[in-house]
């Protein structure tokens, strides 16, 4: 079983939709879409914002769906000059940015119990989704390190903070808490984030009026995708 996450209506809405044989299962208010994908066995959930909405989902899908694979789909910020409003970012892995015991000597972004800072994305995975975006995504297509954090980013002082510190492409509010709950439960995870904005002091502007057109990208992709996985199944 693949779970797809989406953190808003908008990120996940058109997945639903294409959705067959689907029954929906409400666990901790979370709505649960379960069905085939392009025939493909999936589950789609809208986690809500930030961590703990993400990491509770997460976790729903490992225990009541025994997901294999979960995909976080999506929006987020760019970071640096690259990385455009319609680009898509895929992780390489994943850092809680938020993540902070430097006053008691540790680094920054350095998770508690898990012992780094970089979380993995599962490499083929990432392959994957680079393949089918070169395929079929309009626009440009990065690969690299997301930054997650219970924060909007909408200044040119965080951004930089965040690039500084982690060399990130893109900031969004769920992808970290997913790689984290994918990593303890031995999940294969990727996130994939289509840019709605430049995580500027014009950020909350760019974002109402890019983040549907760059979240249908995003949602695009995921139907290339999917097939691919499922295909690939048993490689990783
Ligand atoms: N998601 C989309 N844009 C974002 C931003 N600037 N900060 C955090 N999450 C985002």
């Amino acid at each position: 079983m693949i779970g797809i996450i989406g953190a808003m209506d908008m990120e996940v809405d058109g997945l639903k939709e294409q959705m067959s044989s689907v029954d929906i299962q409400t666990v901790s208010g979370m709505d649960f879409y379960q069905g085939l994908l392009c025939g493909v066995p999936c589950v789609v959930a809208r986690c809500g914002v930030g961590k703990v909405n993400a990491a509770m989902c997460a976790q729903t899908m490992a225990l009541q769906y025994q997901t294999s694979v979960i995909v976080n789909t999506g929006v987020a910020g760019g970071i640096g000059k690259g990385v455009r409003v319609g680009d898509v970012v895929i992780s390489s892995g994943l850092v809680e940015h938020d993540f902070d015991l430097t006053d008691l000597g540790e680094e920054k972004g350095l998770v508690s119990g898990i012992g780094q800072v970089v979380i993995p994305a599962t490499p083929v995975l990432t392959e994957l989704a680079a393949e089918k975006a070169k395929e079929t995504y309009g626009g440009a297509i990065h690969v690299g390190i997301i930054a997650t954090g219970d924060q909007f980013i909408g200044s040119s002082e965080k951004l930089q903070e965040i690039k500084r510190s982690f060399d990130a492409m893109a900031c969004e509010m769920e992808g970290g808490a997913i790689a984290h709950v994918c990593y303890l439960n031995d999940i294969d995870f990727v996130v994939i984030r289509a840019i709605s904005d430049n995580a500027d002091e014009k950020a909350d502007i760019t974002f109402d009026q890019f983040a549907p057109i760059a979240a249908k990208k995003s949602t695009d992709l995921m139907m290339q995708l999917i097939p691919a996985i499922n295909a690939q199944r048993g490689s990783f």
